[in-house]
């Protein structure tokens, strides 16, 4: 299995190293340093075998590179996973991190990390003690402290731009929005749509946590035929696919999850379907645009907010640009980040 996903890759080189202490595997995709050293967060989760984990990372390294490249970074991509048989808290949690920080720190810096899904500051300042090829640890430690407010500003003001898109106004207003997953991004996206008036629908796999937020609570299992304009997943990739796409409700989909599509033709699904789907590698870049951002490029907080609201912007254009060559929307991005990709490598 190893074999044929890396045959299959498109990107430059995969590390991978077994630690036996606590059984996980961890997987490194390099995917591009054509436009600079590859960056990505590093996500800790438990996958069902090494395989489907490596695939994971490989899939989001590609994101990555796309992802920098469109919000025109200088940078490459690359993403980590770190698959563990069950996610490990205290001193086994620290002693993983560090072992995995001396792997990053191996690579001399031609791959710089951040958070994920399942990692925040706590576990980059870990990370940090190893190397100094990581973003986003606590502002206590140097770094530029957790990105997750502005990966969910970006998403609200791409939510904005798809319903001026779509429906001719971006007043939240009256409007209906189903955040799925409320982890540390869906959880403040929530918070921003509603303060701006949205009736705000919310969901998790841990109940709990959705009930937090404030917002109604949607079964897990009811989130694909629940009626909304906008449906923002913001939790794991792939849940836009054959089967999905018929049973939505929505006008829009726009939200943080990375690899939300299955396969590019659940691209072309959602525009036969009359949904405009805000590609995912667009609509999540202001995390990486706070991490490297605030910590490689100089900017200020101000240039910041302006580069995330701008995140709006490229949507915009990638929506016309859509219409005009009469293609998807994600086939639309992927053109703009290979442009991007060609002309700065020139
Ligand atoms: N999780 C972030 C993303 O998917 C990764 C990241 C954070 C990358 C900070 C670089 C800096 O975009």
């Amino acid at each position: 299995m190893f074999e044929e996903l890396i045959r299959a890759w498109d990107g430059e080189h995969v590390v991978a190293r077994h630690d036996p202490d606590s059984g996980a595997w961890m997987l490194i995709g390099i995917h591009s340093t054509r436009l600079g050293p590859a960056m990505g967060g590093t996500r800790m989760k438990t996958y069902a075998d090494p395989a489907e984990a490596l695939e994971d990372a490989l899939r989001l390294a590609g994101g990555m590179t796309r992802k920098l490249a469109v919000v025109g970074l200088p940078c490459g991509g690359g993403k980590a996973v770190l698959a563990v048989p069950a996610v490990p808290t205290g001193a086994a949690r620290r002693r993983l991190l560090e072992r995995y920080g001396d792997l990053v720190d191996s690579l001399g810096g031609s791959f710089v990390t951040g958070p994920d899904m399942n990692t925040g500051e706590a576990d980059m300042d870990v990370i940090g003690e190893r190397t100094p090829h990581v973003f986003c640890r606590s502002t206590a430690h140097g770094g530029s402290g957790d990105p997750s407010i502005h990966t969910a500003a970006g998403v609200f003001h791409g939510i904005r731009a798809s319903l001026r898109h779509a429906l001719g106004s971006d007043d939240l207003a009256g409007r209906t929005v189903l955040v799925q997953g409320a982890g540390s991004v869906g959880a403040k996206l929530v918070r921003l749509l509603a303060d701006a008036g949205a009736a705000v629908l919310v969901s998790d796999v841990d109940e709990e946590r959705a009930r937090a937020t404030g917002a109604t609570v949607v079964p897990a299992a009811a989130v694909l035929e629940t009626d909304c304009d906008v449906y923002a997943p913001c939790a794991v990739g792939a849940t836009l696919n054959e089967g999905s796409i018929p049973r939505l409700r929505c006008r829009v989909v726009a939200g943080a999850a990375n690899n939300q599509l299955a396969t590019p033709a659940d691209g072309e699904r959602l525009r036969a379907a009359g949904i405009l789907y805000a590609p995912d590698y667009v609509i999540s870049s202001g995390g990486a645009l706070h991490g490297i951002g605030l910590e490689r490029l100089g900017w200020d907080a101000e240039r910041l907010e302006r580069e995330v609201a701008g995140i709006g912007d490229t949507l915009t254009r990638v929506y016309a640009d859509a219409d005009t060559e009469g293609i998807p929307t994600a086939e639309a991005a992927e053109r703009l980040a290979a442009a991007r990709l060609t002309d700065a490598a020139r």
